[in-house]
């Protein structure tokens, strides 16, 4: 493996990036960065925040390296239903696919980004109002969406860590 490469729009893939750069050992580059630094089909491991489901560079990256293992961060908790909409919305096959929860920061957006997540959270809001119950993972996401929360936590890079621990 050569590196680990990733996009970010504010902030959450960058740590996640980051901190398996650490563990790794690996260096990490911001994608647009990334060809001043590795040939292609270089073998690499890919990270992008997921924006309508789609994980964001994936495809270019897909294009250029020889990716190995993708990563999907995005707002909602990771699962199983997660990480097989992330799988199939971004047809991802021979390659092995991890889901990472993120985090959500209004004030951290801006122009379409903010607009549309400013329409997109209405809805979810509306959707948690109506429940006569409110889950756990419900009451965290109206925290996110009013308050801005990163919910990137190094245990959740596990997965990712013995898949390469067995794979090497
Ligand atoms: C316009 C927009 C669309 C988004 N769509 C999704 C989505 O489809 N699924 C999801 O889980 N998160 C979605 N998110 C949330 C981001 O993926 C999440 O905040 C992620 O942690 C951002 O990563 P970053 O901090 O590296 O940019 C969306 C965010 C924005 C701004």
């Amino acid at each position: 493996m050569k590196a680990i490469v990733f996009e970010s729009k504010t902030g959450n893939t960058k740590s996640y990036a980051e901190i398996l750069g650490q563990k790794t050992g690996l260096p990490v580059y911001h994608h647009k960065e990334a060809s001043k630094h590795l040939n292609k089909q270089d073998e690499i491991i890919y990270m992008g925040w997921l924006f309508a489901s789609s994980v964001k560079g994936y495809k270019k990256a897909a294009e250029n390296y020889n990716v190995k293992a993708v990563c999907g961060v995005g707002m909602r908790r990771a699962c199983e239903e997660a990480l097989k909409d992330m799988v199939e919305r971004n047809q991802i096959s021979d390659t092995i696919a991890f889901y990472l929860q993120g985090g959500y920061d209004v004030n951290k957006l801006n122009g379409i980004y903010k607009f549309l997540m400013k329409m997109m959270s209405k809805v979810i809001l509306k959707e948690i109002e109506k429940k006569e119950s409110k889950t756990d993972e419900d009451l965290e996401t109206i925290d996110m969406i009013n308050n801005g929360r990163s919910l990137v936590r190094e245990e959740n890079l596990a997965p990712i860590l013995e898949w390469l621990n067995k794979a090497s």
